[in-house]
């Protein structure tokens, strides 16, 4: 099979010739239609954390399973038959361990680490969907402790207090995903949720509407957005629950000086790079920023930016809660999640470094580059867009 390969001590990236996987205990082979590229893809291809001398890279994927494990072959679960539409994501290079990648012809997974894709979805959508979606779902659901719409039914629990919830970076990937599953946790909860998010004011008219449906929307190149955060929110004075989509730099501080006066301790306010990789100092905030990685959900020990991710297996349940949901509309249904505004690109993996790449760059997001300098009408600058591939395959 053709797979994307980084060399590490040459910090190079190229199709190469693999032998297609075989599916351990467990797992499924799946056929690769559409792969989806994040900001992880490029930095730890330019920047390797990758102890081996090569790697699989890539995270997001959405495929056709071919055959799963033989310890399998009694299970019920649509997800072991051939033929079923899934979608996931892996870690690619993103580890100091040896752990597998996505963009490659075919890919081994757990079963129960994918979700079925309705009909109703194009596998190049569904491929937009899986690691942010899980990201965004993570820190409202297990960081924030917002009621998920999903395990144990909502509605039984008690009555939360009227509550704003305020999402920077509202038009990333993340903010698209984490929008919609506020709107979910407050539909099923029957908790009343006013949502204030901070984007460009290109994107205030999308993300006014259905499925994110914002309450107030801030420019966040306005300098004054925090305070008007503050007066957006119920009562006027500060919010009780945020997400920085960013999280990085003086990002973290301004998003911090949103929250209610009387606010403070852990559970309020979710972040999604690290301090030492977002370049932030989180010492001395009131309310504290906490951290995860979407690794977690795989279950599996990971060696990541000098520290060590231990295998979490409530975060690997969470996960397959999670999947579970998403896969709920399958086969027929409506897709549980819409997926980001997607840019199919031409060709297929040979194109993901020259184009892909060159178009997220490898530096933080907030200082991504506002042109490529490339003219072709697929390398204008990335804004509320996920950037997907076709392999190819016909349907
Ligand atoms: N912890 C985890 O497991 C995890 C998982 C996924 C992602 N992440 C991290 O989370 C961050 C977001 O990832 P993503 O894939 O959601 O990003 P993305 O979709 O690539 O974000 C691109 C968007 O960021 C917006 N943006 C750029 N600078 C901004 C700023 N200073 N303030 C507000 N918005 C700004 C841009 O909006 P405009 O074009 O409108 O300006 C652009 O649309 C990345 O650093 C990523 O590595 C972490």
């Amino acid at each position: 099979m053709k797979a994307l390969v980084l060399t590490t001590a040459t910090r190079t990236t190229a199709v190469e010739d693999l032998p297609i996987p075989t599916p351990a205990a467990g797992e499924i082979l799946v056929r690769v239609h559409a792969i989806a590229l994040n900001p992880v893809d490029t930095l730890y291809t330019s920047k390797p954390i990758a102890a081996q001398p090569q790697r699989v890279v890539g995270t997001d994927f959405a495929g056709v399973v071919v055959e799963a494990a033989a310890n399998l072959a009694a299970s019920s679960d649509a997800r072991t038959k051939p033929g079923a539409r899934v979608s996931g994501f892996l870690q690619g290079a993103c580890s100091v361990n040896d752990r597998p990648g996505a963009f490659a012809e075919y890919l081994v997974i757990s079963y129960d680490l994918v979700w079925l894709v309705p009909e109703s979805l194009s596998l190049e959508d569904a491929s937009a969907i899986s690691m942010c979606g899980l990201t965004a779902a993570q820190g409202l659901f297990t960081r924030l402790d917002l009621p998920a719409p999903f395990g144990s039914d909502p509605k039984s629990r008690p009555a939360l207090a009227p509550a704003t919830v305020f999402i920077y970076g509202a038009s990333t990937s993340l903010g698209l995903y984490a929008a919609q599953l506020v709107r979910a946790s407050a539909r099923a909860s029957g908790r009343h949720i006013r949502l204030v998010g901070a984007a460009s004011a290109s994107k205030h008219q999308l993300l006014r509407q259905e499925p994110y449906s914002y309450d107030a929307l801030v420019d966040y190149r306005d300098p004054s957005w925090p305070e008007k955060v503050r007066a957006a929110a119920l009562g006027g004075n500060g919010v009780q629950y945020a997400l920085d989509c960013i999280s990085e730099g003086e990002t973290v501080a301004k998003v911090h000086s949103t929250f209610a006066d009387d606010v403070e301790g852990d559970g309020h306010f979710g972040v999604f790079r690290a301090p030492a990789g977002g370049g932030y100092q989180p010492q001395g905030l009131r309310v504290k920023p906490v951290y995860g990685a979407a690794w977690e959900a795989l279950g599996v020990e990971v060696g990541y930016n000098g520290f060590v991710l231990p295998a979490n297996p409530e975060a690997r349940a969470f996960g397959v809660t999670f999947y579970n949901y998403l896969s709920a509309s399958a086969p027929s249904g409506a897709p549980v999640l819409q997926p980001n505004p997607v840019r199919l690109m031409p060709g297929g993996l040979e194109r993901v470094v020259p184009d892909g790449f060159e178009l997220l760059g490898s530096l933080q997001v907030s200082a991504r580059s506002a042109t490529s300098g490339r003219t072709e009408t697929w390398m204008r600058p990335v804004s509320g867009e996920k950037i997907v591939y076709s392999l190819g395959v016909a349907p």
